[in-house]
């Protein structure tokens, strides 16, 4: 079950990187009616797009602007788990500076080619794109002083796991802050079906308290659950009973947690 889960988020994600490469915006599922991304439009500012290339920006699927919200400091190690085509990674490589490295893992190798070719155009030395996947890290233990991550962790069968390796990796006192889509109480299966149909990239989003369970028995303390955009359903082309039971509480947040010292 859980590899039928992998290969479909392979095969979809593949797909997304080869419209990129034809010089297309990337999508992970239908837009609403307004013929936009609701979930990853307008996630960066200007400022920040301008000094990317322009495949990253292309190929950016997230829900949120983890650097943006992340603490991330001259000199550290971060390490984006589901880089993509490479935003956040590249965006990290410029506030951690030279000193300072970020890794991108990812298991989908049409999203790598995206992601070097992009750090080529930037001429980022100090970013390195790793092949592999969220549940078996390839770093070492306590090697990373961030974890960052845009909407990836929800795509994940084994989200414990996910969670586990990245306390593993991080330093002690390392910090991990991620952009994911929660959901607040629970959610019906027949909702979470039809969501699933428009919120294709964000299947098996977790409810907000279970994931600061699962962050709490990985061994994480601090931890923070904040909401940054709070998604309605009412141009998703979804049943409008099952809309209005669900709107409001299917969110893009940020997740703040600490490996304690
Ligand atoms: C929704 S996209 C987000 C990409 C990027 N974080 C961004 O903000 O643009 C999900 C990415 O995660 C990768 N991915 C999904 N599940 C994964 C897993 N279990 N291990 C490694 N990569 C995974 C996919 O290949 C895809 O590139």
């Amino acid at each position: 079950m859980s590899q039928d889960i992998k290969e479909t988020v392979k095969e979809k994600y593949a797909e997304a990187a080869l419209k990129v490469l034809g010089g297309e915006k990337g999508s992970c599922g239908p837009s609403g009616a307004c013929g936009c991304d609701p979930i990853s439009d307008n996630l960066y500012d200007t400022s920040e797009k301008s000094g990317l290339p322009e495949g990253a920006v292309l190929a950016s699927l997230g829900c949120g602007n983890p650097t943006a919200l992340a603490d991330l400091r001259e000199g550290e190690v971060v390490l984006d788990l589901g880089s993509g085509g490479g935003i956040d990674v590249l965006l990290s490589a410029k506030r951690v500076g030279p000193t300072g490295r970020a890794y991108g893992l990812d298991m989908t190798d049409e999203m790598l080619a995206v992601a070097r070719a992009n750090q080529t155009k930037a001429g980022a030395t100090n970013v390195e794109f790793l092949r592999g996947e969220i549940e078996n890290i390839p770093l070492p233990a306590n090697a990373v002083d961030v974890i960052i991550s845009n909407c990836v962790i929800n795509l994940s069968a084994d989200k414990a796991r996910v969670l586990k390796e990245a306390f593993r990796v991080l330093r002690p006192g390392g910090r991990f802050a991620v952009s994911d889509v929660v959901c607040r109480g629970e959610v019906p299966d027949a909702v979470r079906h039809s969501m699933e149909l428009w919120v294709g990239c964000i299947a098996g989003a977790l409810e907000e308290k279970e994931y600061q369970r699962l962050l709490t028995d990985a061994g994480f303390t601090d931890i923070s659950v904040e909401p940054t955009r709070v998604y309605e359903f009412t141009d998703a082309g979804i049943d409008n009973v099952l809309a209005r039971e669900i709107s409001g509480r299917v969110m893009g947040a940020f997740i703040r947690a600490r490996k304690p010292v």
